[in-house]
């Protein structure tokens, strides 16, 4: 059953993906998308707002039918056997969502039905004998302005074939002139907003009615249209109403506007303009925002099914640890830009990023305070000053480093600048780590003067409170690590960002009991990195 995180302040963020087809395993593109999805999601809950995050599959339609029959089972059996897959990979990816909706489900299906009869009834859909070119691979009508100069097909559309048959037509080609004003209207619509521009491109020339139907002839497995039996609906004309159909037990959630989280692929003609137009046709909302990020490449090619190893790349979820995982991919990859995945570069970031900049600087202070302070965190000497004496040159206070570093972190995240937030919390990290080393507090340790004793007092309270805030902001890209290092701190996770749980605030830590050591990035060996193959760290 759906359920929303609740809202403390009344307000819903309704953030969906793309729902996977059900004609292939989870890969590389498809863990992306759904951490992405999390990571905004739970930045909304941790400022306080209500969330309801959805996603799910996508399984009727040509190429489940032809793999059920090519494998010998129905095609029931499939989409079964995929989502099985695809939700093992949330969850073993730490997705938090509050739905999972399939479109064979009755839910599903029922609002389809009532969508079509609708449009239907209200003229939106007409019967036409069509005579033309038929892509098996792309499930779709062809025209002549779609070859090739040199006359053949382009190969996305695969085998292109004759057909004449009869079908029913959505009027899409009604609602261009108002949809092209709208998305002109809002610039902000489509994020990032070069995007917004190609489908415009797209809509300067004359749309087509779309084609929304498959007679079961040719395709059995599919939404019947509830006006001729003896035709099912086009799988795009099925999958786009998801988002509508997971929301029907939510009263008002489809209308609070919703956030789609989709890949560059099906932005045009699918999310920019079949479902604006059809929820038009229909008098309903429009989603809020499309949020299209770019492709994850392997060697430079897009990770797909059929690129074998983009779904053994998902293994490294396991041998890294999801958050390693969840880190690398958002701290790669520029939100509306493509990446090239390297098991270097994880490997890399895993070693340095975590294991040095963090793991390493959070067992600093615990050892230090085992062995100096009962492994109680000290008070710390002036808040907001720098904490006398200093007798070498501080890096300033990192209270004040904090508060700029908060505020932009969370104007980028704002901004689905996940990359460039993380390497802002990163440079106060590092900035942290700088601070230990100038303050020497092993040097300080050894010493029998108090002022000496008060500094040593004064850096662990520091890094103590430093290491909280940096944790509760990382919470939305690695939440068991934040979560750790909260405890690891003797606090409770934060829950949200509000009550100051972002701002400097050393009473938070203060007496706090730490632990004596944590493990929370252990060396992983990557076979397929340099150092692996040479057996070095
Ligand atoms: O398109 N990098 O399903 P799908 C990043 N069922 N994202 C990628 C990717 C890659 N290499 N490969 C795929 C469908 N994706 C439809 C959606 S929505 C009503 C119906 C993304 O399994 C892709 O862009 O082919 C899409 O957003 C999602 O994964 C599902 O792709
Ligand atoms: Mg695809």
């Amino acid at each position: 059953m759906p359920s929303t995180t609740p809202s403390p302040n009344g307000t819903t963020f309704y953030l969906t993906t793309a729902i996977d087809y059900a004609n292939g395993a989870p890969h590389l593109g498809h863990a992306y998308e759904k951490i992405l999805a999390d990571v905004i999601v739970r930045f909304q809950r941790l400022q306080g707002r209500g969330t309801h995050f959805l996603t799910g599959l996508d399984e009727h339609g040509q190429k489940v039918q032809q793999t059920a029959a090519r494998r010998g089972l129905s095609p029931q059996q499939i989409c079964d056997e995929s989502a099985g897959l695809f939700r093992a990979l949330l969850h073993d990816l730490n997705i938090s969502v509050d739905d999972y909706i399939r479109t064979t489900e009755p839910r599903h299906k029922a609002v389809v039905a009532r969508c079509l009869q609708q449009l239907f009834d209200a003229g939106e859909i007409y019967k036409a004998e069509y005579n033309g070119f038929y892509s098996v691979r792309q499930e779709q009508f062809v025209l002549e302005k779609d070859r090739n100069p040199d006359g053949s097909w382009p190969e996305i559309y695969g085998e292109v074939v004759t057909l004449a048959e009869s079908n029913y037509f959505f009027r899409l080609s009604r609602h261009q002139d108002w949809l092209v004003k709208f998305i002109t209207e809002n610039p902000d619509w489509i994020f990032p907003t070069f995007r917004r521009n190609q489908v415009l491109e797209f809509l300067k020339e004359p749309i087509n009615d779309l084609c929304i139907s498959r007679p079961v002839e040719r395709l059995a497995w599919g939404i019947p249209l509830p006006f001729d039996p003896g035709f099912v609906t086009y799988v795009w004309f099925d999958a786009l109403v998801n988002y509508v159909s997971a929301a029907e037990a939510s009263p008002g959630l489809w209308e609070s506007g919703a956030h789609h989280v989709i890949g560059k692929d099906i932005l045009v003609p699918p999310h920019s303009v079949y479902w604006p137009c059809m929820l038009r046709a229909l008098g309903l909302a429009l989603p809020k925002r499309l949020i299209v990020h770019g492709w994850w490449t392997l060697g430079g090619t897009k990770a797909s099914k059929s690129t074998g190893n983009a779904t053994e790349t998902l293994s490294l979820a396991k041998l890294y640890g999801a958050d390693t995982f969840r880190y690398y991919l958002i701290r790669e990859m520029p939100v509306g830009q493509d990446s090239d995945f390297s098991r270097e570069q994880l490997r890399i970031r895993h070693k340095t990023d975590l294991a040095n900049d963090l793991g390493n600087l959070l067992n600093r202070l615990l050892s230090l305070a085992a062995r100096h302070t009962a492994s109680i965190v000290p008070k710390i000497q002036q808040p907001g000053t720098p904490p006398p004496p200093a007798r070498e040159k501080d890096d300033g206070t990192l209270a004040a480093l904090w508060a700029e570093t908060a505020a932009r972190y969370l104007d980028l995240a704002a901004g689905f600048q996940f990359h460039n937030a993380l390497d802002a919390l990163w440079q106060f990290i590092r900035a942290m780590n700088r601070f230990t080393e100038q303050r020497a507090p092993w040097k300080l340790g050894k010493s029998a003067n108090p002022e000496d004793r008060a500094l040593l007092e004064d850096t662990l309270a520091n890094l103590a409170e430093g290491l909280r805030l940096a944790a509760t902001a990382l919470t939305p890209v690695m939440p068991t690590i934040a979560a750790q290092i909260q405890s690891t701190l003797g606090l409770t996770p934060a829950d949200t960002f509000l009550n100051g749980q972002l701002a400097w605030d050393p009473s938070k830590t203060e007496g706090r009991r730490l632990a004596e050591k944590a493990i929370l990035f252990p060396p992983v060996e990557d076979p397929a990195t340099a150092a692996g193959t040479q057996g070095k760290p």
